[in-house]
C-alpha cells in the first residue's frame, strides 16, 4: 500500500518524456542548439539531483556550459543547510540580472532545498522577478513539464508545494566522467534534529526498492565505475518503510555479491541506528570500503539531548570501539557543530575531548547557523560569535594535529589506491584515494588514471599523503 503512494506511476513519467520531446522539437524548429548551465551547491544528494536535471535536459536536446553568460537556461540547484550557503545563492541570483539583460530570452531557474522553503520562494517571487522557474526537490521529476510551461506561457512558474515526497525511478542521469558515481538509495529524513532544515525541505524517509538499487549498481560496475557511494540522510534506516524485513546491511551484503573490481562507500550514518550487524557486514564484505562517516555533532550529553540526536557520548564511543574492533585500520570521519544555542564553553570542550579521544581521520566542522522554522532557531543563544570562534579554533587545532599524526604514520607503508584524476601539484601530478578515502598525491603517468595501484607513501601533511607506485 505504502509503495503505491510513494512511487511515481510510470504513466506520469512517460508524460514527462513527452514534454522532453516537445522541448526538443521546439528548439529543432528554431534551428537552435540550447545550452544549459547547472550550478549545484550543497551535499552529494544535491549533486546526484543535479545529474538527473542534466539527464532530463540532455533528453530535451541541451548541451552544457559552466558559464552562465553563454547559457540559454541557468539553473541554481541550492542548499539550505546553513545561512552562508543561502547568502551565496542570493548573491549569484542577483548577478544573473546582468546575464538576462544581455540575453532577455535566457530562462533562470532556482531549485533544490532552498526553493522548498516558503520564506525563500516568497522572497524570490517578490524581489527576484528575473527568476522564471522555482521548484523544490519534490517536483524534480516534473522538471520537463515545468520547463515547457515556462517556454509556452512565458509566465513565472512556482512548484514548491509541501509534501511528504515521492520516488521516481528511471530518470536519466548525466554522470561525471571517471571512476566515481553516486547512487541515492533513499530520500528524505524523519529525524528532526533540532538545528536542521533538511526534514522540512526533503520530506519523509522513503527507500528505493532493493532491486532498483542493485540494478543501478550492477550497471555502474559494468560500465567501469569503481568508486560508488550510496547516499541517504541516514542510510541506517534504509528499508524501514519497505516492510520487507530487509535493512541496509542486507542491501550492502547483496551489492557485495556483484562481481568486479570496485569499492562501495555510503553516507551518512546516524549513530542512533548504527548496529553491530552493519559493522560485521562491512567487515565481511570485500567490496565495502573500511571507511565510516558517523556524525556525532556534540560530545556533551545535554547538548545531544537538546539537538534531539537520541544517543549519548558513551553510546557513540561504544559504537566506535566496536567498529574499530571488527575493522582494524577503519578510517573514521564525522560532522561536528560548535555553538549550538545555549552551549557553554565546558560543553564545547566535551566535543573537543571526544575528538581527542577518538582520533578521527578527518572532521567536517561547522559553527551553528540558525535555520528559521527549526526548533533550535527559537532557543536562547547567549554565547557570542567571538566565543564560538574561539572554541571552534581549539577544535580545529586538536583535529589538525590528529590528522597530521595519523597521516605521518603512513610514511614508509604500502597502500592500495584508486587513481581518480590529475592533481595541481607538478611534482605529484596524479590524484588518488585509499580505500578509506584518504587523498594521496602521486608520482606517475596519466595512463594510471582509473586503475587500482599499490603505492609507497613517502610524505604527508595535515590534508594529504604523497607517494609513488611500487616498482
Ligand atoms: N543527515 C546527515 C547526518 O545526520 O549525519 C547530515 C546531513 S547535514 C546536510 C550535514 C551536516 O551539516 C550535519 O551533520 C551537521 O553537522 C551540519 N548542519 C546541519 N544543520 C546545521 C546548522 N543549522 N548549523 C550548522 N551546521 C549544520
Ligand atoms: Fe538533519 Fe538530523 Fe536528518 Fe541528518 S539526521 S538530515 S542532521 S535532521
Ligand atoms: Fe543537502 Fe543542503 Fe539539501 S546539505 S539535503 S543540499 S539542505
Amino acid at each position: 500500500m505504502e509503495r503505491k503512494q510513494v512511487l511515481v506511476p510510470e504513466a506520469d513519467l512517460a508524460r514527462q518524456r513527452d514534454f522532453e520531446e516537445k522541448i526538443r522539437a521546439m528548439f529543432a524548429a528554431r534551428e537552435a542548439h540550447p545550452v544549459a548551465c547547472v550550478d549545484t551547491f550543497g551535499c552529494q544528494q544535491n549533486v546526484a539531483d543535479g545529474q538527473k536535471l542534466m539527464g532530463m535536459l540532455g533528453e530535451c536536446g541541451f548541451t552544457f556550459t559552466d558559464d552562465p553568460k553563454e547559457a540559454d537556461l541557468v539553473i541554481l540547484n541550492t542548499c539550505a543547510v546553513r545561512e552562508h550557503a543561502e547568502q551565496r545563492v542570493f548573491g549569484n541570483l542577483g548577478l544573473l540580472t546582468h546575464t538576462k539583460k544581455e540575453n532577455p530570452e535566457q530562462v533562470i531557474a532556482l531549485c533544490g532545498c532552498m526553493a522548498q522553503e516558503e520564506r525563500v520562494s516568497k522572497r524570490v517571487r517578490e524581489s527576484y522577478r528575473h527568476v522564471d522557474l522555482v521548484f523544490g526537490p519534490h517536483a524534480l521529476w516534473k522538471f520537463p513539464e515545468l520547463l515547457w510551461q515556462v517556454y509556452e506561457t512565458r509566465r513565472r512558474v512556482f512548484a514548491v508545494d509541501d509534501e511528504h515526497g515521492t520516488i521516481a525511478e528511471g530518470i536519466p542521469v548525466v554522470r561525471e566522467k571517471g571512476v566515481k558515481a553516486w547512487v541515492s538509495i533513499m530520500y528524505g529524513c524523519n529525524n528532526f534534529c533540532s538545528y536542521c532544515i533538511v526534514p522540512y525541505v526533503r520530506g519523509r524517509e522513503r527507500s528505493r526498492d532493493p532491486q532498483c538499487v542493485l540494478r543501478e549498481v550492477r550497471e555502474l560496475v559494468e560500465s567501469g565505475y569503481k568508486d560508488i557511494t550510496l547516499l541517504g540522510q541516514n542510510v541506517n534506516s534504509y528499508g524501514n518503510d519497505l516492510g520487507l524485513g530487509y535493512d541496509f546491511s542486507d542491501l550492502l551484503a547483496d551489492i557485495d555479491k556483484i562481481p568486479g573490481e570496485y569499492l562501495i562507500r555510503f553516507m551518512s550514518s546516524h549513530p542512533k541506528d548504527a548496529t553491530k550487524k552493519l559493522f560485521d557486514t562491512m567487515a565481511r564484505c570485500a567490496h565495502v570500503a573500511k571507511q565510516l562517516h558517523l556524525p556525532f555533532q556534540s560530545g556533551n550529553d545535554r547538548v545531544l539531548r537538546e539537538m534531539n540526536r537520541r544517543y549519548t557520548r558513551e553510546q557513540y564511543l561504544d559504537l566506535v570501539r566496536y567498529a574499530k574492533s571488527v575493522m582494524p585500520g577503519l578510517v573514521l570521519t564525522s560532522d561536528v557543530i560548535i555553538g549550538f544555542p545555549g552551549e557553554t564553553e565546558a560543553e564545547a570542550m566535551d566535543t573537543v575531548s571526544l575528538v581527542d579521544e577518538v582520533g578521527f581521520d578527518a572532521l567536517f566542522t561547522f559553527i551553528y547557523s540558525p535555520r528559521p522554522g527549526t526548533k533550535a532557531a527559537s532557543m536562547p543563544d547567549p554565547a557570542t560569535r567571538a566565543e564560538k570562534q574561539k572554541w571552534f579554533d581549539k577544535l580545529l587545532e586538536v583535529q589538525n594535529a590528529k590528522s597530521a599524526a595519523l597521516h605521518a604514520a603512513y610514511i614508509g607503508k604500502t597502500v592500495r589506491v584508486l587513481v581518480d584524476g590529475e592533481s595541481d601539484d607538478a611534482d605529484f601530478p596524479l590524484s588518488s584515494r585509499t580505500e578509506g578515502n584518504r587523498l594521496v598525491r602521486l608520482k606517475g603517468d596519466k595512463s594510471l588514471i582509473g586503475q587500482f595501484v599499490d603505492v609507497t607513501v613517502t610524505g604527508s601533511n595535515t590534508w594529504a599523503l604523497y607517494g609513488q607506485p611500487v616498482q
